[in-house]
């Protein structure tokens, strides 16, 4: 029962201290609603300003790829090492782990496969199922250039004006046709134009020259996608890279769960994304954690 008895006056206004103010940390961000800030803070971390995403949506046009094939067995050890993980409501539902506390961005398009065009993508999941899964932020592909171009910046419109209504961001994934060449021209068209629609952040891949240029002109956060599998080396070079010239954090797949030591690796991500360890020193890292797990 509530107490009314003794109940305490205010004594210490601290009159003299104005309330702080301080803007939100997340570049693009300052306008945005509480529920909005709050779930970008899940997925990006105050402290470093960024994130490492784990990837493991390619299941919805790819089937059960190399390093993906049970995602129980490859994906669920590489939770606790994860930011955020991004992946299919199917695949949350069916073997993610409800008790899990990592961020879910949640992938919200499909309708094609390698086998067809990419492009021609459509909305995939309702708005009261991301918010049933308590996903922080819904993503799609958005293929400029590509044939289904306007059916996939229709599909991101959807997503982010259903997404205000409730608080939830939109993450836009630039997608990539088979024709179009991953440069400077291209990504910041792309990037930009997702921005301008109204995106939270965007998915770009890492390119040289011209990367910080693409981030410059994006007036929200940019992560990278890791792209095809490198020798782990090279992908935290890239990683590096993406991140010195002012990339939020990565959305990395592959790179990750396609490694010798993706525990390894995850870590190793980590280290250049959120404390910028030189690649060489992370490399160095991955290589410990690698044959600590062939010895025991
Ligand atoms: C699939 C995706 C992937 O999530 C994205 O490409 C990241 O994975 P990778 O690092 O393997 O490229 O959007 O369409």
């Amino acid at each position: 029962m509530a107490d009314k008895d003794d109940v305490k006056e205010g004594k210490e206004f601290h009159i003299n201290s104005p309330q702080k103010n301080k803007p939100f940390f997340l570049k693009g961000s300052g306008a945005l609603d509480w529920g909005m800030q709050n779930r970008l803070a899940q997925i990006f971390n105050p402290k470093s300003g960024r994130t490492v995403m784990l990837a493991f949506d390619h299941g919805y046009f790819q089937g059960p790829t190399t390093g993906i094939e049970r995602i129980d067995i490859n994906i669920i050890p590489l939770i606790p090492y994860a930011d955020v993980l991004m992946c299919t409501r199917g695949a949350l539902r069916s073997v993610i782990p409800a008790h899990t506390n990592k961020p879910i961005v949640l992938r919200c398009s499909a309708g094609q496969s390698i086998l067809t065009e990419l492009s021609n993508e459509t909305v995939a999941v309702d708005i009261e199922d991301t918010i049933r899964l308590n996903a922080a932020a819904m993503a799609a592909q958005v293929y400029i250039g590509a044939e289904y171009e306007h059916k996939s910046i229709a599909n991101i419109i959807k997503l982010i004006d259903t997404g205000t209504r409730y608080g939830i961001p939109t993450l836009a994934v630039t997608g990539v046709g088979a024709d179009m060449n991953r440069d400077l021209r291209y990504f910041s068209l792309a990037t930009r134009m997702c921005a301008e629609i109204g995106a939270h952040y965007i998915k770009s891949y890492y390119f040289e020259p011209g990367f910080e240029k693409v981030v410059a002109a994006c007036p929200v956060p940019i992560v990278i996608a890791g792209g095809k599998k490198l020798p782990e080396i090279e992908a935290l070079e890239m990683a590096y890279m993406a991140i010195d010239q002012g990339a939020a954090g990565v959305d990395m797949g592959r790179n990750i769960f396609q490694s010798d030591s993706p525990i390894g690796m995850i870590q190793a991500v980590g280290l250049v994304v959120h404390k910028k360890e030189k690649p060489k020193h992370a490399f160095d890292f991955y290589k410990d954690i690698k044959a600590d797990e062939n010895n025991s």
